[in-house]
């Protein structure tokens, strides 16, 4: 009989459908929080309660590639979790808010066994000895983290103002980017080509099954009025 639960819901995960889905075949449950290309934040208790129904040898990868971002309330604490739950990974990049993207580095934080496993699999030269230093570096760099969420913060409210304006429906997001709604797929790849054209480069999101949308990355304020100026002479 085939399986009738709805994961996903309100552009946001449904932890409570995930369960329903968990069958024998499940290894690893994988998710985005905040997630891409949404940018919604599950809540902690959530999570919490999730891990504790989740039978323990399914791996969980708890991907908190955006948790920079987030207000110090909204901040995960799943490293808190960790002794408990032997079978969370907790991925972190430094591609984001620590704008290091150029280097190819994040780090998965999990229980000896679990990155005793990936050790198993990973590639020799995986990082470079570069990009480690740099990245260690970054982990102290408090300010660079401090104006990175500023500027996000900011950016975000300048180009949630215009799809306001707009009348453009938007889902509110705790990442680095906002995914808009253009109504149909021809208008959503209409804007993506004029944009394109004046050098501003969104992402169409057909392969999310969102394809009436676009994901518009923020910012500095200049980059997003750029983005603004194609955005209105085409609407
Ligand atoms: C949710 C999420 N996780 C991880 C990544 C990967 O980032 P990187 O491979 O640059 O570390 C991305 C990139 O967009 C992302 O959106």
């Amino acid at each position: 009989m085939a399986l009738k639960a709805k994961p996903q819901e309100d552009f946001g995960h449904n932890l409570d459908e995930f369960l329903k889905l968990i069958s024998e075949k499940t290894k690893l449950i994988f998710i985005a929080n905040p997630n891409n290309p949404t940018g919604n934040l599950i809540e902690k208790s959530k999570i919490s309660a999730f891990l504790s129904k989740v039978p323990k040898h399914i791996l969980i990868v708890l991907d908190e590639a955006y948790d920079e971002y987030l207000r110090d309330e909204d901040k995960s604490i799943a490293f808190s979790w960790l002794a408990e739950y032997k079978n969370l990974l907790i991925s972190r990049s430094f591609s984001k808010a620590h704008g290091l993207a150029g280097l190819r580095i994040g780090y998965g934080v999990g229980s000896k066994e679990v990155i005793n496993l990936m050790n198993r699999v990973r590639q020799p030269f995986n990082v470079n000895s570069i990009a480690q230093t740099a990245a260690i570096a970054s982990l102290d760099d408090d300010d660079f983290i401090i104006k990175s969420r500023l500027i996000n913060d900011q950016g975000r409210l300048q180009l949630e103002e215009v799809f306001n304006e707009l009348k453009i429906e938007y889902i509110p997001s705790y990442g680095n980017f906002i995914s808009f709604n253009l109504g149909d797929e021809t208008k959503a790849m209409m804007y993506y080509q004029h944009l394109l054209k004046n050098g501003v480069i969104v992402r169409p999101i057909q392969n999310y099954e969102m394809p009436s949308w676009l994901r518009v990355s923020i910012g500095l304020k200049d980059e997003n009025n750029t983005f603004i100026k194609y955005l209105k002479s085409f609407t």
